[in-house]
């Protein structure tokens, strides 16, 4: 069994950037990272850092079955979301993604960060303009959406690393699973 495996979801690169950046944190040979769409099931390790995109406010059902499979692991959660680049947004997305971790996991905490989004949606929010009462939601949103698009930038790969070395250090020696 490996000591610490990386497994992500990502669809348009942002999650994958995070996961690489933790993945080239971690200070042991003994260590892989695979894409969850590749992910066969037959790789298992002791401590998992578990990244995905930010989905509706919470993550992906291949996300949701992967963290509800494991049983006496220390886990890491990290994502990259769209919208909201705040620390109560993230929050928000942790509490929505921890219910899937069975308490017999060490929790070892969650790292996010914005990420870009396609063109599509601020057309989509451009379109919504019309309908909608308060033109300063739609402003807000696109400049949300403007936002994203520098991100992940190199701050957030530095945080990304400096989250992955203190969730390591954070494993206790005696941890009972
Ligand atoms: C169907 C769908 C739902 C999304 N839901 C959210 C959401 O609830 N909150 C959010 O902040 N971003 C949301 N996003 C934006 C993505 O989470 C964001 O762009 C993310 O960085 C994409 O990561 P990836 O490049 O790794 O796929 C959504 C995107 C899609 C396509």
């Amino acid at each position: 069994m490996l000591k610490y495996l990386v497994v992500y979801a990502s669809e348009s690169g942002n999650t994958k950037m995070i996961a690489e950046e933790i993945f080239k944190a971690i200070p042991s040979p003994s260590k892989d990272i695979v894409n969850i769409r590749q992910w066969t099931g037959k790789l298992d390790a002791e401590t998992y850092f578990i990244g995905f995109w930010a989905n509706h406010g919470s993550c992906s059902l291949e996300i949701i079955d992967l963290l509800s499979s494991l049983i006496n692991k220390n886990i890491a959660i990290f994502g990259t979301c769209g919208m909201n680049n705040t620390e109560e947004y993230f929050k928000n997305i942790e509490t929505n993604v921890r219910a899937w971790i069975s308490d017999s996991n060490y929790y070892l905490g969650s790292y996010f960060c914005q990420g870009k989004m396609p063109a599509l949606i601020r057309e989509k929010y451009e379109k919504c303009r019309d309908k909608c009462d308060d033109p300063y939601i739609i402003d807000h949103m696109i400049s949300m959406y403007e936002e994203g698009l520098q991100h992940p930038n190199k701050q957030d790969l530095l945080r990304a690393n400096v989250f992955a070395d203190a969730a390591i250090k954070n494993i206790p020696d005696d941890v009972n699973l």
